[in-house]
């Protein structure tokens, strides 16, 4: 396996609208983030991942973007966002962008011409179909931010497809100007000294020929088309090419975000030999708690399917490609509130799930506002969100009767809006992120949880995610090691350990609020261990024998020689 920077790199993600707020508009911005600088470098992140920062109607946050070489007002101007990038690099850090071309705004110039007419030479830049023979939508996909796929639009008297919300009309990956266009952008960005991507579904960007009806949904009009556009035929050839034309001359980090990708296939994008992409997010880990009818359909998690998951992920790519390591992001509930617990045991369950996530192989990601343990929130009213996507199906559930309650409880669990409120700085007024009103309220428990208090804490969440990843960069174990799961069956323990070179890391999480033995495997009775990390008090060194006695939450790490 080829050693690369990326493989030992550490990646924060920055959401910008809800980072810092320099001007007081409420919004976040690129100086609140130029300002933050050496908070991040202090925990000692190699990478930053920014979310869209072009211009945008704003629709999706950003993922709509009208202008992908621009930047969007309410973040700055381009002069702001080149002094930032000036500024990461000169404390040694790298900066990749999000790559959002599944689909483009519908205010994008591209479409405003494709729109115009059938004829027009922008027509192809997107996917138009005439509707069925009794003028309904050309098939039954469904929306990912609910109701149809297909808009219909009076001008031409077709509809057009978009997988996400109806200002987010998907791009035409079968016409090769679109994909030239694509690549010229992207070089341009890479030009002004941008280090990589992140890039947005992008396992939907080649769609199934003829685009077929899904299979039909008991009790639903439109059904999940995802067979028919994620993975689709061309999705190879389109990913290579664009490593060929764009990414590969610049030694670009590209990782993909795939919904609906198999470890299998994860191989194959990521297998360095086929120059695809350098890694990819999977979602299996955060499907895991949902039911059949999707996210919203909540159900509990079990921690063996979640170790079988990540297992099955860290042994699929252990010796062809390369894993990303997630647990939560814009898109996804806090970490701490969903796996772990938020209450009593918040900063010493963050730490434990900070331990089996960093101890794994691949490169970690870290959602802003994790590293001090940031958690859910709950606002009593719909109109206090903000978030296209729940807002759509809170009003597609309520037209189908659904009671508010009810539906407000899924939003609690796995609304997005749970990981944007604003990132929580210190104890004065809307948490040292705004001096005006924010765009989506704080979360309230700003006094007790913010980056000041954090970093003034030795035993702070913020210090064991700096010591996290400074083992990481010290030790070669963590990046190369194998991974083997110990105990899958146990219900109580997430415990695994990394060999590499006559070493192992033995990690040992307890993922219950319950006092709870662990069985020491064989192979380490008698064995001496150094303590690598722990989120308790713990003697530097121990000989193991049969059980070591876990308090709720607890990790420990032990570094053994064999
Ligand atoms: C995935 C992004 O992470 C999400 O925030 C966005 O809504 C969709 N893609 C559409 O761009």
């Amino acid at each position: 396996m080829s050693k690369q920077w990326w493989k030992e790199s550490v990646v924060y993600q920055i959401y910008p609208r809800s980072f810092n707020d320099s001007n007081g508009d409420g919004i976040g911005d690129l100086n609140g983030i130029t300002e933050k600088l050496d908070y991040l470098k202090g925990l000692g992140v190699d990478v930053i991942w920014l979310s869209p920062v072009y211009d945008s109607p704003n629709d999706d946050n950003g993922y709509d973007i009208r202008d992908y070489q621009a930047i969007m007002d309410e973040f700055g101007t381009m002069e702001d966002w080149e002094r930032m990038l000036s500024e990461v690099h000169s404390r040694g850090m790298r900066l990749i962008m999000d790559l959002v071309v599944n689909h483009s705004s519908d205010e994008h110039r591209w479409f405003a011409e494709s729109r115009k007419s059938k004829d027009n030479p922008y027509r192809d830049y997107y996917i138009w179909r005439p509707g069925k023979a009794d003028g309904s939508e050309p098939n039954n996909w469904e929306s990912a931010f609910s109701g149809s796929a297909w808009q219909y639009d009076e001008q031409t008297e077709e509809y057009f497809l978009h997988i996400f919300s109806k200002k987010q009309p998907d791009l035409n990956w079968e016409n090769p100007v679109v994909r030239e266009e694509v690549y010229s952008m992207i070089r341009w960005w890479l030009d002004k000294g941008v280090d990589g991507f992140r890039m947005d579904v992008i396992n939907f960007i080649s769609k199934v020929d003829g685009l077929p009806d899904a299979e039909p949904q008991e009790g639903k009009k439109y059904a999940s088309g995802s067979k028919y556009f994620a993975n689709g035929p061309r999705i190879h050839e389109f990913l290579h090419e664009m490593n060929q034309k764009a990414m590969k001359e610049y030694g670009a980090m590209t990782v993909a975000e795939m919904p609906s990708v198999t470890p299998e296939l994860a191989q194959k994008y990521t297998d360095e030999d086929r120059e695809e992409v350098d890694m990819v997010f999977q979602f299996e880990h955060v499907d895991l708690d949902s039911g059949p009818g999707g996210k919203w359909d909540l159900r509990p998690l079990k921690l063996r399917d979640l170790k079988e998951n990540l297992t099955k992920w860290q042994k699929a790519l252990e010796h062809k490609g390369w894993n990303s390591l997630y647990m939560n992001n814009h898109d996804q509930p806090r970490m701490v509130s969903r796996f772990g617990n938020d209450g009593e045991y918040r900063v010493k369950s963050a730490k434990m799930l900070a331990t089996m996530l960093h101890m794994m192989k691949g490169t970690p990601y870290i959602y802003q506002g994790e590293e001090i343990g940031m958690t859910n929130v709950r606002f009593d009213s719909i109109e206090e969100y903000e978030d296209i996507e729940t807002l759509n199906m809170y009003r597609e559930k309520r037209e189908a009767g659904v009671p508010h309650e009810d539906i407000m409880k899924a939003i609690y669990v796995k609304g997005r809006d749970n990981a944007r409120t604003p990132v929580q700085w210190n104890t004065t007024e809307n948490a040292g992120f705004s001096t005006g009103i924010p765009w989506l309220k704080v979360n309230p428990n700003y006094k007790e949880i913010n980056a000041e208090a954090a970093v003034a804490d030795p035993n702070s969440v913020y210090h064991y995610y700096r010591r996290l990843i400074e083992l990481r960069h010290n030790n070669e174990i963590v990046v190369y090691g194998g991974y083997d799961l110990i105990q899958p069956e146990d219900e109580t323990f997430f415990a695994y350990e990394r060999r590499y070179e006559g070493e192992s890391l033995l990690v040992i999480c307890n993922f219950t609020g319950e006092n709870a033995i662990f069985h020491v495997p064989d192979g380490y009775k008698n064995k001496a261990g150094q303590l690598f990390i722990s989120n308790m008090e713990q003697d530097q060194s121990l000989s193991f024998g049969n059980e070591l006695h876990f308090t709720p939450y607890e990790a420990r790490v032990y570094r053994v020689k064999h």
